[in-house]
């Protein structure tokens, strides 16, 4: 017995030497003989995953990575093979047209997509997959799909706003709500009719359903996934050391998402209603190809959450800057209120006229990009030209959109709010580098839905309130961002109207 302890303990002694040495060797290989050695950045970034896992858990991943592009520069090594870039010319050569060269693919880390069971949808990162599901769906994002949305988008909006009225009524014309809350409610009760035809009801009922808060929690879930995934085999250990409840909340999504989706796709294609299935379903019977309904299932998972938590965090970051910002607070609300009579005159096509409402948004999103941190794309095997300079085969490469829209050499006054910019550009301001809905054929295919809430929900709710911040309000950008921002409280005081131009 003894004899076996003492190989064993060999044994282990020895394994562990080994591997204390390999992880040495490696530190020293990815410093001093890597092929990306010689790109700007900070050493210990550069001499292992650690560093930089360590900055995804702590959740402040796009305050670092904007603190290395301002000491840098455009292109920064953030781990031994991965280059964050801040460059408008790195958009069109990451995500753009790529004619006779080999695609730049999402890497499949992340989401340990080279697996076999990998889930098959419009965010796959097999490319031909993309392609046929994001032709599939094209169908409920025309503008005439948009329009046809329109009265989902009003109907829900507007019962949010009864319900801050009603509050207002009992609370001596005003009260006090967590915008940031409704708007996840919002834009969920939106993405529930479009995907299964009907609403959670968050708004009616005024409280979250389950599924919004497993959506808050699903951005830490992705970002733990994301690190461990670099550490193999650890990610095996992972699935047993999530804790039940977690187990138990993913179980009951999928099973609630499995039997929605069940629900709708028996409804079938109804004839003018060009919702998520019925344009899935529309493009079967046009096409030979067909998209099977595990597909048109799993699709309807992604699309409840690419298309709420994005749009309800775009509109909380550009409130946020709003109540730090009086005098353009008073110029957008100057502007909506001079452009309409009544709250039921506004609708999608006349909220687009009005400018600074377009530029405050803009702005909003520039400051708060909803896709703060980006999923890195892989360099193919032959190696490619970013921004002019070669990067081998394997590279992970992206434009992180936080540290992009906050660098001075983007935008002059980065860390102010000024809509006035995005209409009359300032001086030192590079607005090519700006892409909140990405660039190239994986850009937001939601883009002219989310518009419309974003315009339509501004726009009424500052038309039929007087609203002013409750709290302090700190920068959108303080907070942390777990692949989704965390999204803390914004206390808003909503008044019956009573400022009139
Ligand atoms: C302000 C709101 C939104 C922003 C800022 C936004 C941003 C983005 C970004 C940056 C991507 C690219 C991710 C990547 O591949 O790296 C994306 C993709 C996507 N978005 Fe959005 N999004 C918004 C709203 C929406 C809405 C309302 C929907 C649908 C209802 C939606 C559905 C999607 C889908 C399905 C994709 C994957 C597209 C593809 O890979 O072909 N998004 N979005």
């Amino acid at each position: 017995m003894f004899v076996i302890l003492s190989h064993l303990a060999i044994y282990l002694g020895c394994s562990t030497t080994f591997l204390i040495l390999a992880g040495i060797i490696k530190v020293f290989y990815n410093i001093y003989a890597h092929p990306l050695r010689k790109y700007p950045g900070p050493k210990f970034w550069g001499s292992s995953r650690l560093a930089w896992t360590w900055s995804m858990q702590s959740g402040y991943l796009h305050k670092h990575l904007h603190d290395f592009h301002l000491q840098y520069g455009p292109v920064v090594r953030i781990a031994p093979n991965e280059l964050s870039y801040i460059d408008a010319q790195a958009w069109k050569d990451i995500y753009g047209p790529r004619h006779s060269h080999a695609a730049i693919e999402k890497n499949r880390i992340w989401v340990k997509q080279e697996e076999a069971e990998a889930h098959r949808t419009i965010v796959s990162v097999d490319e031909a997959t993309h392609f046929r599901n994001r032709r599939a769906l094209q169908g409920a994002f025309t503008e005439h799909a948009v329009t046809q949305h329109e009265i989902i988008l009003q109907s829900i909006i507007g019962l949010m706003m009864q319900r801050f009225g009603e509050r207002t009524s009992a609370g001596q014309d005003r009260t006090e709500v967590d915008i940031v809350e409704w708007l996840n409610f919002l834009a969920f009760d939106i993405s529930g009719e479009l995907t299964f035809g009907e609403s959670f009801d968050c708004v009616n009922n005024g409280r979250a359903h389950p599924w919004v808060e497993i959506s808050c929690s699903f951005g830490k879930g992705l970002a733990l996934m994301a690190s461990v995934n670099f550490f193999s085999p650890l990610d095996k250990l992972l699935r047993y050391a999530m804790p039940g409840h977690v187990q138990k909340k993913m179980e009951y999504h999928i099973e609630l998402a499995k039997q929605k989706g069940l629900q709708r796709l028996a409804m079938g294609h109804q004839e003018g209603k060009q919702d998520y299935v019925g344009s899935i379903l529309q493009y079967n019977e046009e096409k030979g190809e067909k998209i099977p309904k595990e597909e048109i299932l799993e699709n309807m998972s992604v699309i409840i959450f690419a298309g709420s938590e994005t749009t309800s965090t775009s509109m909380g970051s550009i409130l946020n800057q709003l109540m730090r910002n009086p005098e353009a607070f008073r110029k957008l609300e100057d502007e909506i209120r001079n452009a309409f009579s009544t709250e039921a005159e506004i609708t999608n096509s006349k909220a687009t006229k009005l400018e600074f409402l377009t530029a405050v948004i803009k702005e909003g999103l520039r400051l708060g990009p909803p896709a703060a941190i980006a999923i890195p794309r892989v360099i193919p095997k032959d190696g490619e030209n970013i921004c002019g300079r070669w990067v081998p085969g394997g590279t992970l490469v992206s434009v992180n959109q936080y540290p992009t829209f906050r660098s001075p050499s983007n935008f002059s006054q980065p860390d102010c709010f000024i809509p006035e910019r995005w209409i009359n550009s300032l001086p030192g301001d590079d607005q090519s580098s700006f892409h909140p809905f990405l660039f190239g054929r994986h850009s937001c295919i939601g883009l002219r839905l989310a518009w419309a809430e974003m315009r339509i929900t501004l726009a009424r709710l500052l038309f039929t309130f007087d609203v002013s911040p409750a709290d302090d309000v700190k920068d959108f950008g303080e907070q942390q961002t777990f692949i989704f921002w965390q999204k803390l409280p914004l206390k808003l005081v909503l008044q019956n109207r009573r400022r009139n131009f």
